[in-house]
């Protein structure tokens, strides 16, 4: 019989940047994702820390005021019957120049508290180290991961942190969707968006490593723990059966499944070597460093929005540009008010597609529909759009749990409106609660349960049996 798994985690997913506010509270430091006001893709605002000059320019600086507000939206997460909560750590809060030897203990003191809240609902966490942001401190004074120091930072920041809650969070990523960093440098790497290839590799070859190290320091400090990476699940298909179309296909899931080759089987596919060769990239990979890479993942978390196409033909390549990847459309997907190509089956693919390469368990840990949304009159918000795509890809869920895919659990993307990371919107709305704000900033802030929010309780209460 079709089903999901007795201990299938249900829940929803949210980052630091996106929803926290607060960002100079506390002792925080200025971090990329505050350089960055206008989204990932937007341009470098470069910020100082006062508080008086700085105050709430931009969207993310108040976000939805998560921050304040955790208590009250926790009791409405655990209302849907949520079982898990994907979060992030900012690291700034805890380390605000990357590179002190003592953290903050203010940043260290709301992590206690929301975990905290978490465990008074029985809501597991599971926290992401890194998701879009790093210390401004370590990309000014030190290159952010294009130098080997920042390696050592994150380790003491990620053993800090596994020490410090080692009783209350038992399931880690390390970084969020680690292939971004070939499209934007400074949010993956903390890079310039003008770096060299050599240059971008040379950065994520230090990140692997210090995703490896932590991985490693995580079992020593947490022994019944578990550690996943995270990968941007960006499904190519072939334009047409050209086999030259098909290869390119090969060559461009490739160029993200090697993030997680390196990271499930522990050294550097025979590929990617190649790529280096062929394109003059020369890596500085010690025997250290090799010997680290050895300390593997227990599982694959994994986003997924949308699939593309990809053609021999270069041109087409670049004809559209969706979230992160430029990729031709699919003549036989609708696609999403941003352009992004809704294709359910594609997350069944995808997910036999990790489990057949890895054999490692997968978690979904982001999956969702950015829409606009209407008020009614009476206040409800009839998001009958966002119900059918979020059941649609469960329903795909289900059927490769059928193939045979191990699958821990399932965290929808935003399960509360947040500031969007592409372009720092908030009219982009993922939520089953709305959250009153607008795109300049406007509104009360006040939550409000979307009919998506009704929906997912019961799917959640039926385990999914209602789909
Ligand atoms: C993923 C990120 O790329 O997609 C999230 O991990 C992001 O941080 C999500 O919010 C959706 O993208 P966007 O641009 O619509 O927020």
């Amino acid at each position: 019989m079709k089903s999901f798994p007795k201990a299938f985690l249900w829940g929803g997913a949210i980052a630091a940047n996106q929803v926290e506010g607060a960002y100079l509270k506390h002792g925080k430091g200025l971090s990329t994702s505050d350089m960055q006001p206008h989204g990932v893709f937007g341009e470098v605002v470069e910020r100082v820390a006062d508080d008086n000059i700085l105050q709430d320019q931009a969207l993310k600086d108040v976000a939805i005021d998560f921050y304040h507000r955790f208590p009250q939206d926790i009791a409405l997460f655990a209302e849907m019957g949520f079982t898990c909560l994907r979060v992030s750590i900012a690291w700034t809060r805890i380390f605000p120049n990357g590179d002190e030897t003592t953290p903050n203990e203010e940043g260290l003191a709301f992590y206690d508290r929301l975990f905290d809240e978490l465990a008074a609902h029985n809501i597991t966490p599971l926290v992401t180290l890194s998701h879009y942001e790093m210390p401004w401190g370590l990309v000014k004074q030190y290159g952010g991961w294009g130098n080997r120091q920042t390696i050592d930072f994150f380790e003491r920041y990620a053993r800090t942190v596994f020490t410090r809650y080692q009783a209350k969070v038992k399931l880690w990523l390390t970084f969020n969707e680690i292939n971004m960093s070939l499209h934007a440098p400074l949010t993956g790497v903390g890079l310039p968006h003008d770096s060299s290839k050599a240059e971008v590799y040379q950065a994520i070859h230090h990140q692997l490593v210090a995703s490896a190290r932590v991985v490693k320091a995580c079992h020593e400090i947490i022994p019944e723990s578990k550690i996943g990476n995270m990968l941007l699940g960006g499904l190519m298909y072939p334009l047409s059966c050209k086999p030259a179309d098909v290869f390119e296909a090969l060559q461009e899931n490739r160029s993200w499944q090697f993030f997680g080759d390196v990271q499930c089987r522990g050294a550097y596919p025979g590929y990617m070597l190649r790529y280096f060769r062929d394109n003059g990239i020369e890596l500085e990979i010690t025997d250290t460093d090799r010997d680290a890479l050895k300390s593997t993942v227990d599982f694959i978390s994994f986003s997924y929005y949308m699939s593309g196409c990809v053609t021999a033909d270069k041109e087409l390549n670049e004809q559209l540009r969706g979230n992160i990847l430029s990729m031709v459309p699919n003549p036989h997907l609708v696609s999403s008010e941003w352009g992004w190509q809704i294709d359910p089956l594609g997350l069944r693919t995808l997910m036999n597609m990790l489990w057949d390469r890895w054999e490692k368990p997968l978690f979904i840990v982001e999956n969702g529909l950015g829409a606009k949304d209407k008020v009614e009159e009476d206040g409800s918000i009839n998001d009958d759009y966002r119900i059918d795509y979020l059941n649609d890809h469960l329903v795909q869920v289900r059927e490769a749990i059928d193939d045979g895919v191990e699958v821990m659990g399932y965290t929808s993307w935003g399960p509360i409106d947040l500031v969007s990371a592409s372009k720092a919107e908030i009219s982009k709305r993922y939520g089953f609660i709305y959250v009153d704000r607008d795109d300049k900033g406007n509104g009360t802030l006040a939550r409000s349960r979307k009919k998506s929010f009704f929906w997912y309780r019961e799917t959640i209460a039926n385990n999914g049996a209602n789909l």
